[in-house]
C-alpha cells in the first residue's frame, strides 16, 4: 500500500538519534530515509555491534552510526528509544544527563508508561510512547502513539510522521495502550496462526504445501487490502463472498458454531490483561 501521508523533508529541522537500531529501529530508519523525510546525515543509529552498524551504513548511504549512545543523543532533537525493555535501565541511566531537556524522546518500549519515562529522564522531558508492530519491517505497520504530559502538538507531529513512514498511525489515550498491545501489537501472531491453519486446511484437501501457503497468505493480504482500500464494513465484504446456498456460507456457519468471534475477543482480552500485568511488575 502507498502511504502518501508523509511528504519529503518533513523532518528536515530534526536530528534523530535511534538508540538500539535493531529490527524496529532499523525499519524506522529505512522508512524515514526512503520517504525522503530527512537527510540521512541527520540520522544517527546506535547499537553495540559495530559490524551491524557498518552494514546499516552501507545500506543507507549517508547514515551516521556509532556505538556511543551519549555522543548520539548529545546532538539529537529527537531520540528514538528502540532498545529491548531489559536494556532500558542501563541505557536511560547512560544517556539521561546528556540529552537536551527539550529533546523529544519517542519510546517503543512495550509496557513502559510516559510517566515512568518522564521520571527517568527528568520530569519535564517531552515524551511520546508508541506501540508499533512487526509489519513495520515491510512498511505496513500499525502503530498507536500517545503523548506524555509535556509533549505538545509539534512533538506528536514528529512522532506521527516517523511512524507513518512505516505504515498507519493512530493516536490514543495512554490507558488504552494495553488494548493496543493486545490487538495490533500482538495481532500479527494471531494472523500467522490463521495463515498456518488455512495452509494446513488446504493440505488436508490435497493441495501441495507450497501452493496452499501461497494461497493462504495472499488471501489474508488481499482481503485486508480490500477492506482498507474500499473502507467497506467487513460484514458487507463477507456478504459479497457468500452466495446463497454456496460454499463460503457453509464455512461461515461452521466458524460461527465454533465461536470464532468470541475466541478472538477473549484472546485479545487475555493479551490486554497480560500487558497490564507486565506494566505492574
Ligand atoms: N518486535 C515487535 O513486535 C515490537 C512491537 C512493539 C514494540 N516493540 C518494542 O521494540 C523494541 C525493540 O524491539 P526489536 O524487535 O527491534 O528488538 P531488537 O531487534 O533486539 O533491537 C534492539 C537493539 O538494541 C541494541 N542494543 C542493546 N543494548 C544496547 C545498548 N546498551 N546500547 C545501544 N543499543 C543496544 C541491540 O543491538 P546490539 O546487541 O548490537 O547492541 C538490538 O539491535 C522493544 O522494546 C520492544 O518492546 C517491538
Amino acid at each position: 500500500m502507498d502511504h502518501d501521508v508523509t511528504a519529503p523533508h518533513m523532518l528536515d529541522d530534526e536530528t534523530v538519534a535511534v538508540i538500539g537500531a535493531g529490527n524496529i529501529g532499523r525499519s524506522l530508519i529505512g522508512g524515514m530515509i526512503r520517504s525522503d523525510l530527512i537527510d540521512p546525515g541527520r540520522v544517527i543509529a546506535t547499537r553495540r555491534t559495530a559490524s551491524a552498524l557498518e552494514a546499516m551504513a552501507d545500506e543507507f548511504g549517508g547514515l551516521r552510526t556509532t556505538t556511543d549512545n551519549v555522543a548520539a543523543v548529545r546532538e539529537a532533537t529527537t531520540v528514538l528509544l528502540t532498545i529491548k525493555p531489559q536494556s532500558r535501565a542501563e541505557v536511560v541511566t547512560e544517556i539521561r544527563d546528556h540529552l537536551s531537556r527539550t529533546a523529544l524522546v519517542i519510546s517503543v518500549l512495550a509496557g513502559i508508561t510516559t510517566e515512568r519515562l518522564q521520571v527517568a529522564f527528568g520530569q519535564d522531558q517531552p515524551v511520546v510512547r508508541a506501540m508499533p508492530n512487526t509489519p513495520a519491517l515491510v512498511d505496513e505497520g500499525a502503530t498507536a502513539i500517545t503523548p506524555g504530559t509535556y509533549a505538545g502538538d509539534e512533538h506528536l507531529r514528529v512522532a506521527r510522521v516517523i511512524f507513518e513512514a512505516v505504515g498507519q498511525v493512530v493516536e490514543t489515550r495512554e490507558a488504552l495502550m494495553d488494548a493496543v498491545t493486545g490487538l495490533s501489537g500482538s495481532g500479527p501472531a494471531y494472523v500467522y496462526m490463521f495463515i498456518e491453519a488455512l495452509t494446513d486446511a488446504g493440505v488436508k484437501q490435497g493441495l501441495s504445501r507450497d501452493v496452499a501457503a501461497t494461497l493462504a497468505a495472499q488471501t489474508v493480504y488481499g482481503a485486508a487490502k480490500l477492506a482498507i482500500e474500499t473502507g467497506k464494513h467487513p460484514a458487507i465484504l463477507r456478504d459479497e463472498v457468500t452466495t446463497p446456498g454456496g460454499t463460503a456460507i457453509a464455512a461461515v456457519s461452521e466458524l460461527e458454531s465454533r465461536g470464532l468471534r468470541t475466541t478472538i475477543i477473549n484472546a485479545v482480552a487475555t493479551a490486554t490483561d497480560r500487558s497490564q500485568a507486565l506494566n505492574e511488575e
